[in-house]
């Protein structure tokens, strides 16, 4: 039976940098997911299609799968493919999507952001190509909210979600899969698994940290199963819908057992991390930190030794916050670069287009065209196969890239849960302020340009604007600034801090010292005591 409830729009169902996130009760109040899934539906259409469903496993991810299916199967859509128990990482999904060749996939995830009852949920919808939806499409989709009057409803029971197998729903198909099986296949047609076998099996040791979060399944089976890493590589394996209470996110900040480790007496080989979705990763060397602009630059460099990128590399794009890292990568390869705005969006029609092969973001985000969405085990096993292969360690292999390319040094400071107001009044000063700024000199530094980043899709034309202030020196140092478009409280300040030593000297210095100059004219330029009150960041990567 199939209801029509009538409901009203709600304020601020506007997707931001990665679907639309909320608190989770603000998810769970009368009518809000249900007006954002039937929104999503008026805009894609449903009827006759097949979508993908999961999520990340994060606190009412079950309940709402349950509302999304009832949904799909009103609005007339002929089959779901859902991981069993909802749990699909966000790559996963995105690979489902693809290989079933489905109208798209309904993802359950706030990625990184803590989960349960007074933390994040989020809900975001990927095209057929596997990608988050291009802005437009969220446009659309938030227009939908706001004239919102009705939404449809199938009256059923439950769908059993934990039994893998056909369901129906009405006269909806509900398949129900294993989130790992076709994932994992789809790695070991990528690396080389032989060789990563033969690593550990001569004692190579690594620690896989997945957060209590969505990654474990999958990182317990390729790395411990199939592959033969030690039992008990893989630690919080265990996906829990508050995550622990941890923050699953893979940085130096919020993964520090795992840097405690790394930096500690008897460090394993490698350490690597996951985010709440799988979607991100940190890795790190025995008493080395890879920064993910490096980390994206030396997996350019070294794809080739994979048999999935032994053809070589189309090309390389970066969002325009990474560094330049990987810029010098391709241009030695002579393949093409690309700069996108902040987002895995902006990536997905140079992939689908055949320009890049492998993409990244600063924010611990790496991948490549064999989905479209990052992919956090994607790049712990590509860097895997790079070690198997050139049998160095972590801390050789980037000495050596430095000595090659030059180092940019790299930092990302986030100044968390500013009140709204003052963090849009420092933009909008800093924006005023950017055409006085050429050749002003800051801290002996030359400013060169300064503008407000602007991007022009190769492929289909399409303009985003003020993506992010960019104050760019003489010598190659960079500052850039934006707001964060994926937070639930306040406004978080993102500061970027880049600087290029050409070598031989002066490569070996930490990030934070080498970037001093950058970071005080950045306070300098932007006046972020004045507006905001916060001399030190919240989050240092
Ligand atoms: C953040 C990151 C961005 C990433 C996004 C989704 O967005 O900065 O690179 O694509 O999360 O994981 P932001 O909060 O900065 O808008
Ligand atoms: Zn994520």
């Amino acid at each position: 039976m199939i209801t029509t409830v009538t409901t009203a729009p709600i304020a601020g169902q506007k997707p931001g940098t990665s679907g639309l996130r909320k608190k989770t009760p603000v998810f769970m109040a009368r009518h809000y997911l249900e007006n954002f899934v039937q929104s999503i539906f008026d805009v894609v259409g449903a009827a006759g299609k097949t979508f993908v469903l999961g999520g990340d496993g994060r606190y009412f991810n079950d309940r709402a799968a349950q509302v999304i299916l009832r949904m799909a199967a009103a609005n007339g859509a002929a089959r779901m493919i859902v991981g069993q128990g909802a749990i699909l990482s966000t790559p996963a999904a995105s690979h489902l999507i693809r290989l079933n060749k489905t109208d798209g996939g309904i993802i359950m995830s706030a990625s990184h952001n803590p989960g349960g009852p007074d933390e994040d949920f989020g809900v975001k919808f990927n095209m057929p190509n596997g990608g988050p939806a291009p802005e437009g499409v969220t446009e659309a989709m938030f227009k939908r909210t706001t004239e919102i009057t009705e939404y449809k409803m199938m009256e059923a029971q439950d769908v059993d979600l934990s039994a893998i197998g056909r369901h129906q729903l009405g006269p909806m198909i509900v398949d129900v899969v294993d989130p790992v099986t076709d994932y994992a296949a789809l790695m070991e047609t990528l690396f080389d698994f032989p060789a990563i076998r033969a690593m550990f099996a001569g004692g190579f040791r690594m620690r896989m940290d997945s957060m209590c979060a969505v990654t474990g399944p999958y990182a317990v089976e390729i790395l411990e199963n199939r592959l033969g890493a030690a039992k008990g590589t893989c630690v919080n394996a265990t996906p829990l819908p508050d995550f622990g209470g941890m923050h699953p996110d893979p940085n130096p900040t919020w993964a520090k057992a795992l840097m405690d480790e790394m930096f500690g007496a008897n460090a394993p080989d490698f350490g690597a991390a996951s985010d709440g979705d799988g979607d991100r990763n940190m890795v790190v060397g025995r008493g080395i930190y890879v920064s993910p602009s490096d980390s994206l630059a030396v997996l350019a460099a070294n794809a080739q030794l994979a048999p999935g990128y032994a053809k070589g590399l189309a090309g390389v794009a970066r969002s325009m916050p990474t560094s330049a890292a990987a810029d010098r990568v391709a241009d030695a390869l002579g393949i093409g670069k690309f700069e996108t705005p902040t987002g895995w969006k902006f990536f997905g029609n140079l992939l689908d287009a055949g320009k890049a092969t492998l993409c990244g973001e600063e924010s611990f985000g790496t991948g490549s065209d064999h989905v479209r969405e990052k992919d956090g085990l994607w790049a712990i096993l590509l860097w895997l196969n790079v070690l198997a292969v050139r049998k160095q360690s972590v801390a050789e292999i980037l000495t050596e890239h430095w000595a090659k390319y030059g180092r940019n040094y790299y930092s990302r400071h986030d100044f968390e849960a500013i009140a709204t107001d003052k963090a849009d009044a420092m933009i909008t000063a800093l924006r005023g302020s950017l055409a006085s700024l050429p050749g002003k000199v800051v801290e002996g530094m030359t400013i060169a340009a300064a503008d407000d980043f602007a991007y022009t899709d190769p492929v289909d034309g399409s303009v985003s604007q003020k993506q992010g202030v960019r104050i760019l020196f003489g010598d190659g140092s960079r500052i850039v600034l934006r707001l964060s478009g994926t937070g639930t409280e306040g406004a978080t300040l993102r500061l970027y801090l880049e600087r290029y030593a050409a070598g031989p000297d002066g490569l070996g210095l930490d990030a934070q010292e080498a970037l001093a100059p950058v970071i005080r004219a950045a306070h300098d330029l932007a006046q972020i005591t004045a507006f905001t009150g916060r001399t030190e960041p919240d989050v240092v990567t």
